[in-house]
């Protein structure tokens, strides 16, 4: 792998102990082409603008993947990943969705492992905050008739992050989407690709106007299964049954949704990937048995829900308080990244 060093690191003007999400960015950046049917050799680059041409396909009709994980650091100075494998997986699998090259895991990982080694000093010290790491492949040719690209770039850029709502871990406002739908079946549900958020941004800042954190997506057909919360996964805790809708290709198999299911079945609880109506929701509500709900998300980790809005009706959760069970998950995970608790399932990758 070749790497070129920035001439002058950015970090000093960077306040590690006051972040936000996704506005700053690392001192540099892998790289990689594709071209003649094969990937070339990464490169570690300075971060910085690149050049396209204006007729680059994927600006017109979005042959876009990408992925998000996060690199922490434990209080003894070591840099963890979390379960980076399953990242590269659903890279591999939105790349297939996409009809775009794979990247192979030996080259993800190793430049995981220069990429954040070289910006080592990236990664926040502070708990709760991390560095949040962003792979991403776009299609390169330039031309304008729909097709699959020949060429292609990948990139990994990094950026120290802190929470990804404002609310941080204090329960989010939520409202069903009325007329608008996320995705269908066959669709690019299930895929890390910008089509699918692009698709949330109107019906996200119409839900912001009328004071809600997000909105809470309908199935597409019949408008009534929930499916996800914003950009993340969904989990409703009914009586002693912690429910989350299946991966039927709507809804994009989440690394930290995984990560609860297999938490709660250690656990002892009992998990069910299955349809939940917002009617079952609200009826589970009224009869005191709707425990707990949250989102879960690489960004978040978890973010419990506090209020649900549907066709002018409304629901209280836990009093708008995080739950325990979403506290629980939350430590235990955080836990896990941070290297603070141990790591029975092999999902913590030392830098
Ligand atoms: C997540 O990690 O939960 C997300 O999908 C948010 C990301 C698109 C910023």
């Amino acid at each position: 792998m070749k790497i070129i060093k920035t001439r002058k690191s950015r970090l000093k003007e960077v306040d590690l102990e006051n972040l936000g999400f996704g506005e700053i960015f690392s001192d540099h950046m892998l790289s990689m082409e594709y071209k003649e049917a094969k990937w070339g050799v990464s490169e570690i680059i300075p971060y910085g603008p690149i050049e396209i041409n204006p007729a680059i396909c994927s600006l017109h009709y979005a042959q876009i993947i990408f992925e998000g994980l996060k690199a922490f650091r434990g209080k003894n100075g070591s840099i963890y990943l979390f379960r980076p494998q399953k990242y590269h997986e659903r890279m591999d699998q939105s790349s297939k969705r996409l009809c775009i090259p794979e990247v192979g895991l030996d080259v993800f990982m190793e430049g995981l492992k220069e990429l954040i080694t070289l910006d080592k000093e990236w990664v926040p010290r502070k708990r709760g905050y991390s560095l949040y790491i962003r792979p991403f492949i776009f299609a390169t040719d330039d031309f304008l008739g729909v097709k699959v690209s020949d060429t292609y770039r990948f990139l990994i850029i990094t950026g120290p992050v802190g929470a990804y709502y404002k609310e941080g871990i204090n329960p989010v406002r939520l409202i069903t989407p009325g007329e608008y739908v996320r995705a269908s079946k066959g669709g690019l549900g299930a895929a890390k690709t910008p089509a699918n958020y692009a698709a949330t941004l109107l019906p996200a800042e119409e839900a912001q106007k009328k004071g809600f954190t997000q909105v809470l997506w309908l199935d597409g057909v019949e408008r009534k299964y929930v499916e996800e919360v914003g950009t993340m996964n969904l989990f409703f805790l009914i009586g002693d049954e912690l429910v989350t809708p299946p991966l039927e290709g709507t809804i994009l198999p989440g690394v930290t949704r995984d990560s609860v299911i297999h938490l709660a079945k250690d656990w002892g609880i009992k998990i069910s990937e299955r349809r939940l109506s917002i009617d079952e929701a609200f009826t589970a509500s009224r009869k005191g048995s709707l425990k707990e709900v949250f989102g879960s998300g690489t960004a978040a980790v978890i973010s419990p829900v506090g209020e649900i809005h549907h066709e002018g009706k409304k629901i209280i959760v836990n009093s708008n308080k995080i739950g325990p069970l979403a506290q629980k998950l939350y430590d235990e995970i955080t836990g896990i990244q941070y290297g603070e608790k141990p790591d029975k399932f092999g999902w913590r990758y030392t830098i």
